[in-house]
């Protein structure tokens, strides 16, 4: 008996990195999952997966920015699979430079997909979870939720994910008299595309660069990068009942980064 048997998940961002880490695990642990990304065929690849090994899929083209693709996707969730029980908020993007450069269009990019985002999904889940007896929302924060670090990506990054972390908090505290918990994990340095992917939409960026971004010295006590399903591993935990007295928690995923 998995875990999670006879649950529906939600996972944005699946197509890749910790999104399809979580589609996996919660898959493996029973959940019938529903794969949006805005890369429809990395989604169509993880419900793949997940099917080549015995579990239920489906997966369709996401726009978490869009009300009107979030909609849609809880929508097809709901007569497809079910559900959603859990809503696993994965999806992100980034852009660099400093403050006194950045563009007010890449700074409404970040804010729209990584916190909007969230909010568009987590409101049409939630809409589904308060007439069915409760839910599970799990947002991908990041330690950028908690603390800024020297450097690195740009300042609607970590302003966006910062709301993440008090969006999941007020979700908590608003719904838990419905049954509904939900928790911020926050990553440290994970193994993923997300650079990669945030470069190629680079071509969209209006902020004119010309400060290199400041040497970004990034000590982490467990010295390397994360697996995603070392971060998939903690979301299924959250998902289950094995969590059910955590709600509004900010779970550092961070290989003791935030301790120092
Ligand atoms: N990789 C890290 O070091 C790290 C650290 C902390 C937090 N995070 C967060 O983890 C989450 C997942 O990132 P990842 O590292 O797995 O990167 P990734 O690029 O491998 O995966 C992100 C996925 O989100 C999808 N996506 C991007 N914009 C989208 C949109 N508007 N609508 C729907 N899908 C969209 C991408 O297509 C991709 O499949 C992000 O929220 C990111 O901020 C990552």
């Amino acid at each position: 008996m998995g875990k999670l048997n006879g649950k529906c998940a939600i996972v944005t961002g699946g197509g890749s990195g910790i999104g399809r880490a979580c589609v996996l695990r919660l898959a493996q642990e029973g959940a019938r999952v529903m794969v949006g990304d805005i890369r429809t065929e990395l989604a169509e690849e993880t419900a793949k997966m997940v099917r080549a090994s015995g579990g239920v899929a489906s997966f369709v083209h996401c726009d978490v920015a869009s009300e009107a693709d979030v909609e849609a996707m809880t929508d097809k969730t709901i007569k497809e699979l079910g559900g959603p029980d859990i809503l696993v908020a994965a999806a992100g993007t980034s852009t660099r430079g400093g403050i006194h450069e950045l563009s007010l269009a890449d700074w409404e990019h970040v804010v729209r997909v990584n916190l909007t985002g969230q909010f568009l999904c987590a409101r049409a889940a939630l809409r589904h979870m308060i007439n069915h007896g409760g839910g599970n929302i799990i947002t991908i924060g990041s330690i950028s939720s908690v603390v800024i670090g020297a450097g690195g990506s740009a300042a609607s990054y970590k302003a966006s994910k910062g709301g993440v972390l008090q969006l999941t908090r007020a979700i908590a505290v608003e719904y838990a008299h419905k049954g509904v918990r939900a928790n911020c994990v926050c990553p440290g340095a994970v193994a993923t595309n997300l650079g990669k992917h945030s470069r190629e939409e680079s071509v969209k960026w209006t902020s004119v660069l010309k400060d290199d971004a400041r040497a970004y010295k990034f000590d982490v006590p467990i010295a390397r990068r994360a697996d995603p399903m070392e971060i998939a591993n903690v979301v299924a935990f959250l998902a289950s009942d094995e969590s059910s007295f955590m709600t509004g928690s900010a779970v550092m995923a961070d290989g003791g980064y935030t301790a120092i």
